[in-house]
């Protein structure tokens, strides 16, 4: 961009980032405007989202969060993605979560396993490049969006006649300082190890955001009946 030629470098990073943060949220909030009413939705149709959700959150946060550890070059971003999987870890999310997903009702069968099987896997594979840059603006952007979504999945379990609620609670905080800290990490990597010419920034942000929509709208059963 030419309007940042002239800028100090840590003016133009710092510019940088807030058109990354930008981009990151409009595609958050296009998700959650898309969101179904859950009073609209079936009592199976509002089981299949806490399930898919569950069937991918429990076992894989701790996956791609180790993933972007092992990726990271930078010391900073090193600590801050290692201070998060420290919490994950010791306060048991995915556990949690399975209480969550339990008291709803709403435990994961095959079905739903299988529903976001090829979306999942997509996401998996591109982690699993260890590309540092892409895999933390993946990663702040899931973090985004599943401090947006908590309410939504405590609505839907509410009407599912659940009243365990831990882990929307604690994943719903608006916890400004973490997703600031996945921004700084994902500068002071930029700067040592940035990303290669013709790859895409946001690459994953696109595979992550299909597979939401796939738990979300189950498309690929919905296009199959
Ligand atoms: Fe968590």
């Amino acid at each position: 961009m030419t309007t940042t030629l002239n800028m100090p470098q840590n003016a133009e990073s710092q510019s940088t980032d807030t058109t990354i943060q930008a981009t990151i949220n409009s595609i958050i909030d296009e998700l959650i405007t898309s969101l179904p009413d859950p009073k609209q939705l079936s009592s199976g149709q509002r089981r299949g989202i806490i399930a898919r959700y569950s069937s991918v959150l429990e076992g894989n946060f701790v996956y791609w969060m180790t993933a972007a550890v092992i990726a990271t070059k930078s010391e900073e971003a090193r600590e801050e993605l290692l201070e998060n999987l420290h919490e994950e870890v010791r306060d048991a999310h995915p556990a949690m979560l399975r209480r969550f997903a339990i008291a709803a009702h709403a435990f994961p069968t095959d079905v739903d396993a299988l529903a976001i099987n090829e979306d999942l896997t997509k996401v998996r594979l591109f982690l699993g490049r260890l590309s540092a840059v892409q895999s933390l603006v993946t990663m702040a952007f899931f973090e985004g969006f599943i401090q947006r979504f908590m309410g939504y999945l405590a609505e839907l379990a509410a009407a599912q006649g659940s009243s365990e609620m831990e882990y929307t609670d604690v994943h719903g905080v608006c916890d400004i300082e973490h997703t600031q800290g996945l921004f700084r990490a994902l500068a002071s990597e930029t700067e040592i190890n940035p990303l290669g010419q013709g790859m895409d920034l946001y690459e994953g942000v696109y595979l992550l955001r299909s597979l939401i929509e796939e738990i979300v709208f189950n498309r690929k059963e919905a296009q199959a009946a």
